[in-house]
């Protein structure tokens, strides 16, 4: 069974006037698209073939440029999609909020720690929140299409919020003013999924 392309859980246009329904749909159906295709051809006629995303990335050979790449792109748009939706944004409230605020100090000090991770991410790449075993949160970044559920990348944790800061995800809307991205996605923030997934993998 191949990996297939998700479908948005929203319209393309759902996200503005924070992210524009251009970007969106070039994202999605250009760039996600080709990491699915490319994902699926690596791993064709191999032992990989069947087993679940998660399961190939925390195994992964790194030095397999293909399956890392594209097999990272795949999983990481995957999260991407659901940890953003319209009318979101705010502060995460309950056990999450409570975890923010023991591990950051408060919500203002997350968010200044994670926008610092997107922005000076050199590159391509991503900033996360990740929890360990046990609830700690942390914060940290990513070049390219790695992930921290790679062996020996970044915090090592379960990925609960990923922020794509390649520029395919912003430069129509925003050219190369990243840090106005990184402010309009904290708009979009869908910390309900967010929630759902600190109690599933903490
Ligand atoms: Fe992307």
């Amino acid at each position: 069974m191949a990996f297939e392309l998700p479908q948005l859980p929203y319209a393309y246009d759902a996200l503005e006037p924070h992210i524009d329904a251009r970007t969106m749909e070039i994202h999605h159906s250009k760039h996600h698209n080709a990491y699915t295709t490319n994902l699926n051809a690596a791993i064709a006629g191999t032992d990989l073939e069947g087993k679940s995303i998660e399961e190939i990335l925390e195994n992964l050979d790194m030095t397999k440029g293909a399956i890392r790449n594209n097999g990272g792109g795949f999983y990481n748009h995957n999260l991407f999609w659901n940890i953003m939706a319209p009318n979101a944004g705010g502060k995460p409230s309950g056990d999450l909020g409570a975890a923010i605020d023991r591990d950051f100090g408060s919500f203002e000090e997350f968010k200044a720690q994670f926008a610092k991770a997107g922005a000076t991410q050199f590159g391509s790449g991503w900033a996360w929140l990740c929890v360990h075993k046990g609830g700690k949160l942390e914060v940290c970044a990513t070049p390219n299409q790695d992930n921290p559920l790679m062996p020996g990348v970044a915090c090592q944790g379960f990925p609960i919020l990923g922020m794509d800061v390649w520029e395919h995800a912003y430069y129509l809307n925003y050219q190369n003013r990243r840090p106005d991205y990184i402010e309009a996605f904290f708009n979009v923030i869908n910390w309900n999924e967010v929630a759902r997934l600190f109690e599933a993998n903490k």
